[in-house]
C-alpha cells in the first residue's frame, strides 16, 4: 500500500509537504514514550528538533535564551556589525532565565504621565543617565505610581530607593527565592562586568514561566551556558567576524548562502575548521545530493537544506532555481545520513504536520523564520494592524534588509545591482515561543506515534527500510485535508 520514498522522489517531480501524505502505521507505545531528541551537528545534541532562522526579525538575543532554555538553538543573524553581532551573542549567554520582560529606564528629571510608559515591564528602573549605562538608584512600579493618583510626576518624585538588583546568572529558581526573600515583585537582573542591568524578573513572570508545559533539558555548552549559534557569510572580511563570534562564545556557525555550492564556501569551511577545529560549522543552503556531497567532502558537520521555500523567498521565481522542499529535505539527507552529516530542514515550515514530514523525510531538525517571528522572543514591537497584533517579517534577500547589509547572503560576488530575492510582511501575534513550541512538540509527538516511530532516529530507519508509506495528494485531497466547508460562526443572541 503506498509508495515507498525511494520510489516516491525519482519520479521527477518536486514534493513540497502539502503534496505528500504518509500512511499510518502501528501503534504500540504511548504518545509520552516518543522522544524528539536528536543532534543540529555531528558534535552538538538538542533536546528538541527546533532552530531559529538567522533572520533580523528573528533571532537576537531573546529568541536565544528562549530557544536554548526550551532544548532547541537560535542562530542569531549577521545583519550587524561583528561587535553588534557579538554582543547579542554574550548577552544570551550572560542569562539563565528565559523571559521577554525589557527592563526600561529613566533619570530622576524624566515624567512619567501614563499607563504607556509601563507598556513592557510593571516597573521602570532609574538610573542618572536614564540608560543602562549608570548605577541604579530604584525603581518606581506601576503599583506605587497607581496608588499615587497615577497622574504626570517627575520620576525623582516618586521613585523607590529599594535593594532589588540580583545577579544576571540567577536561574530561575534562585529568582523567584529572591523575590519572595526581598518581598519586592521586581528585580533587576545585573551582569557581572560593570552592573549593567540585563533584565527585569517580577513576580507575574514565576506563575506565567511555572504554567508553561515543560520540555526536555536546556541547551548547555561545555561552559554551562545557554548555546547559541552565529550566521556569518564567506568573504574575506567574514573571518573577522569569525573571530569575534568565537570570542562571545558561539557554539557553532552557520555558512549563511542561498546557494551554497560555491568555491567561496568551500574555502571558508576549510578555513573555518583549520582556525577553529573544535568548532561545528553549518554549511548551505544545498538541495541536491551533488552540493551536499560537495559541502560535506569539505567537512560540514550539519547541512542546511532548502532554496526557495520560505515564506518570505521569491528566489525560485527570481531565479528560477530550487526544489520543492519535501523532495530536497529526502534528497540531501538520504545522501548526508551516510556520512552521519545531520540535515536542517530550513523554510516552508507553517504547522506541526510541516515539521513531522521533514524529519521522517530525514532531517533531524527544522529551521523556522515565519513560524516565530510572531512571537513575544523575535525582535520589534508590535503593531496593530486591520484589528489584529502583528510584527514585522521579512526575508534576508527583501530590499529593505539587503539595504541594511544582508546582500552578501544573495550576491556573494561584488555586484552593485541589488534584484530583491525577497518580501517584508507582517506576521500574527503568537505569544510566546515558551508556550506555543512545547504545544507544537507534543503535537509532533501523536504525528509520530501515528507512523509508528518513538524517534527521530527510528522515523529515519522506518524510511529506509520502506515500512513508512507515501502518497502524492491530490489538489482536492488537499483541500479535504485542510477545514473546509464551514462558515464561520459567531455566537450571537436575537
Ligand atoms: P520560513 O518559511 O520559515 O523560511 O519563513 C525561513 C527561511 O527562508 C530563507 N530566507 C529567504 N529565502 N529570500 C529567500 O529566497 C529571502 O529574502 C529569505 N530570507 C530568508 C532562510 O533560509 C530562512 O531560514
Amino acid at each position: 500500500d503506498g509508495f515507498p520514498a525511494r520510489r516516491l522522489f525519482n519520479q521527477g517531480y518536486s514534493y513540497t509537504y502539502d503534496d505528500v501524505i504518509f500512511l499510518p502505521h502501528y501503534i504500540d507505545f504511548p504518545t509520552e514514550d516518543v522522544t524528539l531528541s536528536t543532534k543540529l551537528t555531528r558534535n552538538i545534541d538538542l533536546s528538541i528538533p527546533c532552530v531559529a532562522s538567522p533572520m533580523d526579525t528573528v533571532s537576537e538575543s531573546s529568541m536565544a535564551v528562549a530557544m536554548a532554555a526550551l532544548g532547541g538553538i537560535a542562530v542569531v543573524h549577521y545583519n550587524n556589525t561583528p561587535a553588534q553581532q557579538a554582543s547579542i551573542i554574550r548577552s544570551a549567554k550572560s542569562r539563565r532565565i528565559p523571559f521577554a520582560t525589557h527592563p526600561i529606564f529613566k533619570s530622576p528629571s524624566d515624567l512619567i504621565s501614563s499607563t504607556r510608559d509601563f507598556a513592557s515591564s510593571p516597573c521602570l528602573f532609574v538610573t542618572q543617565s536614564g540608560d543602562s549605562k549608570s548605577n541604579l538608584l530604584g525603581l518606581v512600579s506601576r503599583s506605587n505610581w497607581e496608588k499615587l493618583g497615577a497622574k504626570s510626576v517627575r520620576v525623582g518624585d516618586c521613585v523607590e530607593a529599594v535593594a532589588v538588583s540580583g545577579s544576571s546568572r540567577f536561574d530561575f529558581d534562585q529568582a523567584a527565592a529572591f523575590l519572595d526573600e526581598n518581598g519586592v515583585d521586581c528585580v533587576a537582573l545585573v551582569s557581572g562586568e560593570g552592573g549593567e542591568v540585563v533584565d527585569v524578573f517580577c513576580a507575574e513572570d514565576v506563575e506565567r514561566i511555572r504554567g508553561y508545559p515543560k520540555l526536555g533539558l536546556p541547551s548547555l555548552g561545555a561552559d554551562g551556558e545557554f548555546m547559541v549559534g552565529a550566521a556569518m557569510g564567506t568573504r574575506e572580511e567574514d573571518k573577522e567576524r569569525l573571530d569575534h563570534l568565537v570570542s562571545a562564545g558561539a557554539n557553532v556557525v552557520v555558512l549563511d548562502s542561498s546557494q551554497g555550492n560555491s568555491i567561496y564556501q568551500l574555502d571558508m569551511i576549510k578555513y573555518v575548521k583549520r582556525r577553529f577545529p573544535e568548532l561545528d560549522v553549518i554549511g548551505g543552503n544545498v538541495v541536491t545530493a551533488y552540493q551536499a556531497h560537495n559541502l560535506i567532502q569539505a567537512g560540514v558537520d550539519g547541512l542546511r537544506v532548502g532554496m526557495g521555500s520560505g515564506s518570505i523567498c521569491t528566489t525560485q521565481e527570481v531565479c528560477a532555481v530550487g526544489r520543492g522542499q519535501a523532495t530536497a529535505v529526502y534528497k540531501v539527507a538520504s545522501i548526508a545520513s551516510q556520512s552521519g552529516v545531520p540535515v536542517i530542514a530550513d523554510g516552508g515550515i507553517s504547522n506541526s504536520g510541516h515539521i513531522v514530514k521533514a524529519l521522517t523525510l530525514g532531517a533531524s531538525t527544522v529551521m523556522m523564520g515565519s513560524f516565530l517571528a510572531g512571537s513575544n522572543e523575535a525582535p520589534g514591537a508590535y503593531v496593530i494592524q486591520d484589528g489584529r497584533r502583528v510584527k514585522k517579517y521579512r526575508g534576508m534577500g527583501s530590499l529593505e534588509a539587503m539595504t541594511k547589509g544582508s546582500d552578501a547572503r544573495y550576491l556573494g560576488d561584488k555586484s552593485k545591482l541589488k534584484v530583491a530575492q525577497g518580501v517584508v510582511g507582517a506576521v500574527a501575534d503568537k505569544g510566546s515561543v515558551l508556550r506555543f513550541i512545547p504545544y507544537t512538540m507534543h503535537a509532533v509527538k501523536q504525528g509520530f506515534q501515528d507512523l509508528g516511530a518513538s524517534s527521530i532516529q527510528s522515523a529515519h530507519e522506518l524510511l529506509r527500510s520502506n515500512v513508512l508509506r507515501l502518497e502524492v495528494r491530490s489538489s482536492a485531497a488537499q483541500v479535504e485535508g485542510g477545514i473546509h466547508g464551514l462558515l464561520s460562526y459567531e455566537k450571537k443572541s436575537f
